[in-house]
């Protein structure tokens, strides 16, 4: 498993020892198979050998994906982290063509409704975590509204919350980003800061402030992301 950075705030942190598997939570019959390497796990160390061995974070992958892009990155992501992940459910499935349930995801985006989780991990299991990384669609300029129920769902509060995204196109990549960050206030974000949002109450139309925001594109670009990042050295 690569060596990833470990974020200065995180050596402050690292304070739960129980694993961040998703084994604990409800079955769904999608659930993600935890990653053997994962720290937590019966063979892998929380604490380093030795002084100069870098702590490891307990790291999360949590996603939403209808249509298998935003799971190929998720995927990816946890391969070389090492991470655990998760998928979420929606309580109230959609179609298995998205763009059949386009009126539904647009009213859900445009009135940022909180669609429920069918799913949700006990909270001690995203108490265990350090890092969460947290991955949507870009739905109607906004991140599939059930991943905002997720993230309100815990005390997310010193996390490290790292979202990604994949979408159509970039143009309402920062709308995206933005609402992740709104609804989880009181985490530390990688990237620390997002483009300045020109018009926050504007989710309907493009405003060309989406330029310099690292994202992975797609499963073959995570690499690259996790070092644009800082995450990986
Ligand atoms: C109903 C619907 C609305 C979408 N809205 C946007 C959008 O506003 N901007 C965008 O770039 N892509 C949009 N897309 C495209 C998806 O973001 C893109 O296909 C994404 O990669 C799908 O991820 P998934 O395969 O994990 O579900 C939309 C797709 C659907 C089904």
């Amino acid at each position: 498993m690569k060596k990833f950075l470990i974020i200065p705030l995180l050596f402050l942190s690292v304070t739960a020892m129980a694993a961040c598997s998703p084994s604990d939570t409800p079955e769904t019959g999608t659930e993600q198979p935890a990653n053997p390497e994962q720290p937590g796990g019966e063979d892998a160390p929380d604490k380093p050998d030795s002084p100069d061995e870098p702590v490891r974070t307990k790291t999360l992958v949590a996603y939403f994906s209808a249509q298998g892009h935003t799971q190929a990155v998720a995927e990816r992501i946890a391969e070389v982290l090492g991470a655990d992940i998760f998928r979420i459910e929606a309580a109230e499935p959609y179609a298995e063509n998205p763009y059949d349930d386009s009126n539904r995801i647009q009213n859900e985006a445009y009135n940022g409704l909180r669609p429920g989780v069918g799913n949700l991990p006990d909270a001690e299991t995203v108490a265990a975590c350090d890092t969460l990384f947290v991955g949507s669609p870009c739905w109607w300029h906004q991140p599939a509204m059930v991943v905002c129920t997720f993230l309100e769902s815990y005390d997310l509060k010193g996390k490290v919350v790292v979202p990604f995204f994949t979408y159509g196109a970039t143009t309402y990549l920062n709308e995206s980003m933005q609402t992740i960050y709104r609804v989880t206030p009181e985490s530390e974000h990688l990237p620390a800061t997002l483009p300045e949002d020109l018009d926050p109450d504007n989710i309907r139309e493009p405003q060309s402030d989406d330029a310099g925001i690292p994202m992975p594109g797609n499963a073959n670009g995570v690499e690259r992301w996790l070092h644009e990042l800082g995450i990986l050295q």
